[in-house]
């Protein structure tokens, strides 16, 4: 028996507790993981918070990396002593969507990675980028594969493409990576002039405080010389989507990801309709996407953005940090 966190049925602060889970030997074509690190997402958030709490006893958190310590018959794919990252969808391995929401989804429908020790199908983890860290690794599986799905597989991002993100959130601040990685300009958002000057200095290339700018899709246009951006890691939600629409190009593409701002509101839909704007829903991506990205990140030789971490005992605490929205870029959880 190995130490996990458990969130009891509704969630709540007060409602997580450390307790033990067993990892049995893996069978065929299982992996036994010792996990080093997790990574925090609002899905997460939602989950532990309560605010779509559990119906049973779950171990949260759906980013896991760790090394290999253990392989079952048949599996070629990983060796002892491997780094590995978990995949968001275990069982959406490639190829167009074969899942609808959280049902199969660690940490939320079935057990997550807040743990010392999982046994797993291989197919639920990839390899982690070589010379990473696990809690490098862990940024990947939710926030990571989220920007490069909506950047390079949903659209087809160029060199010298116009990229507008959202805020200063483990996304967005990989989208501002990912976009620049690939050649493109960044138009970067948050509302904060500090937060701004740490994006500066990632690369991205106009900066719009979109506090003191509440008109910041405009402002996108102007930069723009008028044409708009190609394509926006849309994280806002009500607040942001109708900004984000004003601020594409004819033909342009929305990645509808975020909800930070709720779920409901008005639509501009004559602006979707004379702007012929592509506005695609995203649900995190596929293993296959997964290990694409993992491949550009070797080449590039990317790091991803850490803000701080937190022990898996301090799980609440690292929440209640993502809770204030002091961070810049990933929070993650130490195993
Ligand atoms: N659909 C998917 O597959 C998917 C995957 C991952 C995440 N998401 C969603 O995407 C959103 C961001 O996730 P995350 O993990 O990157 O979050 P996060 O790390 O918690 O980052 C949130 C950041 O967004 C900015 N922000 C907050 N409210 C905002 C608003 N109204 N308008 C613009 N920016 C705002 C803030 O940055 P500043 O302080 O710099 O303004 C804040 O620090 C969440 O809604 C999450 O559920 C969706």
């Amino acid at each position: 028996m190995s130490k996990a966190v458990i969130v009891e049925p509704g969630g709540g602060f007060d409602r997580v507790v450390i307790d033990k889970r067993a990892a049995p030997e893996p069978g065929p074509g299982e992996i036994r993981v010792r996990l080093r690190a997790s990574s925090l997402n609002y899905h997460d958030y939602a989950v532990v918070s309560g605010m779509w709490g559990p119906k049973e006893p779950r171990i949260p958190m759906a980013d896991g990396a760790g090394e290999v310590v253990d392989v079952g018959a048949g599996v070629g794919e990983f060796r002892p002593g491997d780094l590995v990252v978990s995949t968001f969808f275990p069982t959406w391995l490639d190829g167009v969507p074969n899942v609808e929401g959280f049902a199969a989804v660690p940490g939320d429908g079935v057990d997550g990675y807040a743990r010392e020790v999982v046994t797993a199908p291989a197919t639920s983890f990839t390899h982690a980028p070589k010379g990473w860290t696990a809690a490098e690794a862990a940024t990947l599986t939710t926030a990571g594969l989220t920007a490069w799905r909506a950047l390079f597989c949903d659209d087809h991002l160029k060199p010298g493409d116009v990229v507008l993100t959202q805020g200063t959130g483990g996304v967005s601040i990989f989208a501002v990576q990912f976009a620049k990685a690939a050649g493109a300009t960044v138009v970067a958002t948050s509302s904060s002039d500090e937060k701004l000057a740490r994006l500066e200095a990632l690369g991205a290339d106009h900066l719009i405080n979109y506090r003191t700018t509440p008109d910041w899709g405009a402002q996108a246009l102007k930069l723009t010389g008028g044409r708009g951006v190609d394509h926006v890691i849309e994280v806002g939600g009500p607040a942001t989507l109708a900004q984000s629409m004003a601020a594409t190009r004819v033909g342009g593409h929305v990645s509808v990801i975020g909800i930070l701002s709720g779920v409901g509101g008005d639509f501009p839909l004559v602006l979707a309709l004379i702007r012929q704007l592509r506005l695609q829903g995203v649900l995190v991506g596929s293993r296959r996407q997964q290990q694409d990205m993992v491949k550009a990140i070797d080449a590039a030789g990317l790091k991803p953005v850490i803000d701080r971490s937190f022990p898996l005992d301090e799980i609440v605490a690292a929440f209640r940090h993502q809770e204030s929205n002091r961070h810049f870029g990933k929070i993650c959880l130490d195993i």
